[in-house]
């Protein structure tokens, strides 16, 4: 198991609580592309407690909710029972190493994720060869700013606070990466994740002294990143910010 899969098996607990994974914009435009299809079977990558898989169950006729952390599934199977899913199954899955054939499946879903997956190029090919001609590839994911200089602050917090952070990708560089790999892009949204900064260090289990220091990058931060990324004080130790998110529904229909 790689880094990201030990750093998510410590914090599954804290993840299956998170408002911010359970609901929110990207999980209903994500379901609102679900619904225009029905699927016979649907793979959801880097599920974590399985949100998404549960959002788009109802269009599939099976579900495998899929992660590299076992805890992750543990933590799924848990909400599956809470909420009387039973079209699911649960798998351990590499993104970047996707073990099911070619062309078995009919939707792939990955939301708030790839940003961890150390090979995208990879984890795009691997989703684009287990898609039938015509599947759906519906993606969400928090980005960065087109500005070198606020993308290198974002870069540089978000690996301070969660060093299985890899990089989070531009809208621009999603386009052009998602369409690279084959895929015909039929609607993209630009959303965002709203959180504050005590909610995102204590998810991640942060250490209080990279805490500090992390507070400090907010306290500090200078004026573009300030706005691209709506950072306000909240109360006497707190701040309130989210991240851009890139949402993107995109259809297999040639090779790459
Ligand atoms: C923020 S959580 C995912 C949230 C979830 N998709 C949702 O919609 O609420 C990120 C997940 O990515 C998983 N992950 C990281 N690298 C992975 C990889 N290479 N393959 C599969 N899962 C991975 C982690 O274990 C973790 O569960």
């Amino acid at each position: 198991m790689n880094s990201a899969g030990e750093q998510f098996n410590r914090q599954a607990a804290r993840y299956a609580v998170s408002e911010a994974h359970a609901s929110g914009a990207s999980l209903r435009i994500l379901t609102a592309w679900a619904s225009l299809e029905r699927y016979t079977m649907g793979l959801d990558i880097a599920t974590g407690p399985g949100f998404t898989a549960f959002a788009v169950a109802e269009f599939c006729d099976t579900i495998v909710a899929s992660d590299i952390a076992r805890r992750m599934l543990d933590q799924a199977r848990i909400i599956a029972g809470e909420r009387s899913v039973d079209n699911v199954r649960f798998e351990i899955v590499d993104a970047c190493d996707i073990s099911y054939p070619d062309a078995s499946l009919d939707l792939v879903t990955c939301r708030t994720a790839p940003h961890h997956f150390t090979d995208v190029g990879r984890f795009l090919s691997e989703v684009h060869r287990v898609l039938s001609p015509g599947g759906v590839f519906l993606l969400c994911d928090t980005t960065t700013s087109e500005d070198p200089e606020v993308a290198a602050w974002h870069h540089r917090v978000e690996v301070e606070r969660d060093p299985t952070h890899v990089t989070a990708q531009t809208p621009s560089g999603w386009r052009r990466d998602v369409t690279d790999a084959g895929f015909e892009i039929s609607h993209t949204a630009n959303t965002r994740v709203d959180m504050t900064f005590q909610e995102w260090v204590e998810r991640s289990g942060t250490p209080a002294a990279a805490q500090v220091g992390l507070y400090r990058e907010f306290a500090a931060a200078f004026r573009g990143v300030r706005s691209e990324f709506g950072i306000r004080r909240l109360g006497e130790d707190d701040f309130e910010f989210y991240w851009p998110v890139f949402c993107c529904r995109s259809v297999k229909t040639q090779c790459p």
